[in-house]
C-alpha cells in the first residue's frame, strides 16, 4: 500500500484543459470496444491506415495448392513482411512460430472443398480462437448461393462472439461459380456482411466502379488477389484498389506463387504503406529479386 503520510498533495489538475478526444483511425469503427480497437490496430497500421495481410488458408478448401505444397518452407520467410497472417488453426499450429508475434486472422468457418459446391459451413469453437489469441475471426458469406442463410447465420453468430470477447469479425465474400464478380454484386455482398456485424470485409477488386463498393460499405474493405497474375499486373491491381478506397490487401496466390515471393510482398508493402505507384512497386520487386 502507498504510504499516505508522505504522499505529495495532488495539484496538477490542468483545469480548463479539456480531456482529449480520439477518433479511431478506421472507417466506421469509432464505437467498437477497446479490445477490438487494440486488435484492429495490430492488423492495420495506424500511420497508413492500411494493412498487408498474407492469406495462406487455401488448403482448407483446396488441399496442397501450388506454392503451399510445403508451407513450412514457403511461408516462414514471408511472415516478417506481413502485417497479419490469415490462416487455418492447423497451419498456424504447424508452421507459424508463436515468437513471430503477428496478429492472426483465423479462418473461423469451414465445411466445403473444391470437390463439392459451397455447403453448410460450421464454425470453430470460440475457445480455440481465444487460446491462439486470434486478432480476427474470418467467416465466409456466400451471398446469393443456396447456402446464403447458413453462411449469414455463421457471420451473425461470429460477430456476436467477437463482440463478447473483443475480437473483430472479417466477413469474407465468397463468389460462387454462377455469380458475376461485378460492382453491383460485390457492393451488395460487402454491405450485407457489414450490416450483419462484420468489423471489416474481404472481397475482390473489380475493374468497373470498385469505388462504389468501398463507398457503400460502412467498414474497411481489404481485397483478395485472386488467381495468379504477372507481378506488374498484381501490383497494378493493388494500387487501383487502394486508390479506389480499399484499406489494404489480404493476398495469397499473388504472393506465394510469385517468382520471388519475398520480393513480391515487399513490393506490395511499398505500394500499400509508402504511397509507391504500381510501376515503382514493380521496379522495387525487380531490384529485390535481383539482389537475392
Ligand atoms: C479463400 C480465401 C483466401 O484467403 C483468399 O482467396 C485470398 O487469397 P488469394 O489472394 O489467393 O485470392 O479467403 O476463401
Amino acid at each position: 500500500m502507498p504510504d499516505n503520510d508522505t504522499a505529495k498533495d495532488a495539484s496538477d489538475y490542468a483545469l480548463g484543459i479539456p480531456a482529449p478526444k480520439h477518433a479511431f483511425f478506421l472507417k466506421g469503427l469509432d464505437h467498437v470496444d477497446w479490445g477490438m480497437k487494440d486488435r484492429l490496430s495490430r492488423i492495420f497500421n495506424p500511420k497508413s491506415g492500411r494493412t498487408v495481410m498474407l492469406a495462406f488458408d487455401h488448403g482448407y478448401i483446396m488441399g496442397p495448392t501450388s506454392g503451399l505444397e510445403r508451407m513450412d518452407l514457403s511461408i516462414p520467410p514471408l511472415i516478417e513482411h506481413a502485417d497479419c497472417l490469415m490462416c487455418t488453426r492447423g497451419a498456424l499450429r504447424s508452421i507459424v512460430p508463436p515468437t513471430a508475434n503477428k496478429p492472426i486472422s483465423l479462418r473461423y468457418s469451414a465445411g466445403s472443398s473444391v470437390l463439392t459446391e459451397l455447403n453448410n459451413e460450421c464454425l470453430l469453437d470460440i475457445e480455440d480462437a481465444l487460446r491462439i489469441n486470434a486478432s480476427a475471426l474470418a467467416v465466409m458469406a456466400a451471398i446469393g448461393s443456396k447456402f446464403e442463410a447458413k453462411t449469414i447465420e455463421n457471420l451473425v453468430r461470429t460477430a456476436d462472439l467477437g463482440a463478447r470477447y473483443g475480437i473483430p469479425t472479417l466477413g469474407v465474400t465468397a463468389v460462387g461459380k454462377e455469380l458475376t464478380r461485378d460492382a453491383r454484386y460485390l457492393a451488395l455482398a460487402c454491405r450485407i456482411c457489414a450490416e450483419n456485424g462484420a468489423t471489416f470485409v474481404k472481397t475482390y477488386y473489380c475493374e468497373t466502379d470498385f469505388e462504389k463498393v468501398t463507398a457503400t460499405c460502412p467498414v474497411p474493405i481489404v481485397i483478395a488477389g485472386g488467381k495468379k497474375l504477372p507481378e506488374n499486373e498484381a501490383l497494378e491491381l493493388v494500387h487501383k484498389a487502394l486508390q479506389e478506397g480499399a484499406a489494404g490487401v489480404d493476398m495469397g496466390r499473388n504472393v506465394f506463387q510469385a517468382e520471388h515471393p519475398v520480393a513480391m510482398i515487399q513490393a506490395i508493402r511499398a505500394v500499400t504503406h509508402d504511397g509507391r505507384t504500381a510501376r515503382e512497386g514493380f521496379e522495387l520487386y525487380q531490384t529485390l529479386k535481383n539482389t537475392r
